[in-house]
């Protein structure tokens, strides 16, 4: 079973894998190495059984992942209670482009919307969905202090964001229970950001730590079968003692006994 680290003060203990489901709910406007089929009802299942066999209790989801909060609705009918769910606020993806709105109008609404879509009463962790300008957000549009008001009004565990820059990671992190960065074998930037939540009790969540899937195929199909890079990212991830989980995307279960082989 994989082990569990604390999700910084939240109270909550993550897995060090979560599962990302971009791939349950779309499959325009990504960056995968490869393009895909939507796994059905039937497949989505068995990945989620599988992951949840190997002691995985974390799903990411978000409105703009397609259908894909909808989908889990029906796919975690039932073991609701197994699960700490992740879901987004600000990014909206509709015929192929995305459109952003950080307005306390919209977070409301999306807030109310997932928690529908998700048939749940509460939402484990709502992260901001950022479009690159982490600080412009912060400081213009209150999202975090409407998300502070969901999570008092009992709809909302924990809150944060997904960033995309080390001034808006930290920024974030100052203001909020959780950080969503990116770190992989090609970019490490955002270091700084998980030093900081580690100081000072905050949640990390990695996003991309295969790279979208480029680490794992850059290094070839012998070495990728043998987990090399993956054991290396990993390795590299989880040896900062801020890290509380990866959140990797995969639709393979093949790929997904892999990555809990390799933790
Ligand atoms: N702004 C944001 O908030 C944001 C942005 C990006 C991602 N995310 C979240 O983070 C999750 C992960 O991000 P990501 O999907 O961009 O990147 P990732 O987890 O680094 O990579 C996922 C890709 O790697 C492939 N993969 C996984 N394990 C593999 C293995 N053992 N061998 C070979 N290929 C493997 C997957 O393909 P297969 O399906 O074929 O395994 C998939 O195409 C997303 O699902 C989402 O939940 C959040």
């Amino acid at each position: 079973m994989l082990p569990k680290r604390p999700l910084g003060q939240t109270g909550m203990e993550v897995s060090l894998l979560g599962l990302g489901t971009v791939k349950l709910g779309r499959n325009q406007g990504v960056k995968y190495p490869q393009s895909f089929k939507i796994p059905d009802d039937k497949e989505a299942a068995t990945l989620i059984a599988l992951a949840k066999d190997n002691g995985i209790n974390l799903i990411d989801t978000a409105p703009a992942y397609g259908n894909s909060e909808q989908r889990l609705g029906k796919l975690l009918a039932g073991q609701r209670q197994n699960w700490l769910i992740c879901t987004k606020v600000g990014e909206e993806f509709n015929n192929g482009e995305s459109r952003y709105d950080f307005s306390t109008e919209h977070t409301r609404s999306s807030v109310e919307r997932s928690l529908q879509r998700l048939n749940t009463d509460f939402l484990d962790i709502v992260l901001i969905h950022s479009d690159g300008n982490d600080e412009e957000i912060l400081h213009r549009h209150g999202t975090l202090d409407t998300l502070a008001a969901l999570k008092k009004e009992g709809k909302i565990r924990a809150i944060g964001m997904s960033t995309k820059t080390v001034k808006g990671g930290l920024l974030a992190a100052e203001q909020s229970d959780v950080v969503m960065i990116t770190w992989n074998l090609q970019y490490d930037a955002e270091i700084p950001v998980a030093d900081y939540c580690h100081q000072h009790g905050k949640g990390v969540l990695i996003k991309k730590a295969l790279a979208s899937g480029h680490a794992a195929k850059s290094q070839g199909a012998n070495v990728n079968a043998l987990g090399d890079p993956i054991k290396q990212c990993f390795q590299m991830i989880f040896a900062h003692p801020g890290v509380s989980s990866a959140i990797v995307g995969t639709i393979n279960p093949n790929h997904l006994r892999t990555n809990i082989s390799a933790i």
